[in-house]
């Protein structure tokens, strides 16, 4: 068993990765301390991939499991009040309600703002399914769902009580959804992590096929740098944590801009990341290496390096969500791998001009 403490004044709490620890959840949230009434929310797919080990951890009058949707359409206001109005119907007298996220990053996303906006904050535990999960969405309190107009945008910082990861999870997990966590994967690599980054370039066949010494240490690395990230800059103040977001800007944008429907988060993130290598290049942060070398990598993975968008759509929802009040809104820029910078100075005209080269 591994254990990365997240050193948070306020809200200490522990990651545990270990395979096979999905055998034995019951035991670890009951060593946690809760409360008396459970709620596990999780999605249909995983639902119907994991029943028996869901109940075999979570049965009984102490929980209720609540199985919402796939994808980002979780994230919606339909499912937080569905979720709410039945711990609402539940929490009786002498009750303790708790919520267990057991998912992909939609569901932590999800569950984690239910618990932290009912009675003010409910205990949550998250247990990470997918890929993004594990190395990212899990870690650090940001929840939220989304509306039409921009994603993320309700939303709060709210601790997790622990986060359980058990990597055999990602052996059902689709090709697909594989490619888009190595997306964030490769975030980190570029933000703090030369040697992930390379191990990552240098090894496509095996980390596709699962190898799990390969597997293990991406997940550790990747949650090891958000924890101390995180510990850094909890509410993002310090213009530490930023960083994380590097590719987001127009990730967000492009998923808010189709409606959520056309883009997954890790193929948005992926086309973002070359999105901000160009933008940085740009404005003579980086050298064309660099751009090459982020569009090599995401080639490796199959993940996209061109897209077709409407760019002034995708402008309007980057405008929404950051606002353009000064002229300027701020972005991760890259310098080297594994060395990023955060303009507060990037204007409308810069972004619009970048849009050419992934269009
Ligand atoms: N809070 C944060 O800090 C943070 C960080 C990164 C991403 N995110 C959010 O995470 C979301 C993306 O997460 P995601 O990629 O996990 O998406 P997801 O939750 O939609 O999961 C992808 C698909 O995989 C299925 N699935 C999950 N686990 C599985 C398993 N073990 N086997 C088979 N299928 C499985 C899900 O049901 C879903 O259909 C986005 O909404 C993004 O904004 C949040
Ligand atoms: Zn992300």
């Amino acid at each position: 068993m591994i254990k990365i403490e997240v050193k948070l004044k306020n809200n200490p709490y522990p990651i545990l990765i270990k395979r096979g620890l999905k055998n034995n959840l019951s035991l670890y949230l009951k060593k946690l301390q809760l409360g008396n009434l459970g709620f596990v929310l999780t999605s249909p797919s995983v639902y119907r991939l994991y029943k028996k080990t869901i109940k075999k951890n979570f049965s009984g009058k102490g929980f209720k499991i609540i199985v919402s949707a796939d994808g980002e359409k979780a994230k919606s206001k339909y499912w937080l009040f569905k979720i709410i109005k039945t711990i609402v119907e539940l929490d009786k007298k002498n009750k303790k309600p708790f919520i267990i996220c057991l998912g992909g990053g939609t569901i932590g996303d999800l569950g984690g703002f239910a618990a932290s906006i009912y009675k003010r904050g409910i205990p949550c535990i998250q247990i990470p399914t997918t890929l993004i999960g594990q190395i990212d969405s899990s870690i650090g309190g940001k929840t939220a769902i989304d509306l039409p107009e921009a994603k993320n945008i309700l939303g709060s910082f709210y601790q997790p009580k622990a986060v359980l990861i058990d990597p055999d999870f990602l052996k059902t997990l689709s090709k697909k959804d594989l490619r888009e966590g190595l997306a964030e994967a490769i975030k980190y690599g570029i933000i703090k992590d030369k040697e992930l980054f390379s191990l990552i370039k240098n090894n496509p066949k095996k980390i596709l096929n699962l190898e799990q010494s390969l597997i293990d240490k991406i997940i550790f690395r990747c949650a090891k740098i958000k924890a101390k990230i995180v510990e850094e800059d909890e509410k993002e103040k310090k213009g530490i944590r930023t960083i994380l977001n590097f590719g987001h800007t127009f990730a967000h944008g492009l998923e808010a801009a189709s409606q959520y429907k056309k883009i997954s988060h890790g193929k948005a993130v992926a086309i973002g990341m070359l999105y901000a290598a160009c933008l940085s290049y740009d404005l003579n942060r980086c050298s064309m290496k660099e751009v090459e070398e982020i569009k090599q990598i995401l080639a490796l993975y199959n993940l996209p390096i061109k897209i077709n968008f409407n760019p002034q759509k995708v402008l309007n929802s980057i405008n929404y969500d950051k606002k353009f009040t000064t002229g300027k809104i701020k972005m991760v820029l890259i310098k080297r791998i594994a060395a990023v910078e955060v303009s507060t100075k990037i204007t409308a005209g810069d972004l619009k001009k970048a849009f050419k080269k992934i269009n």
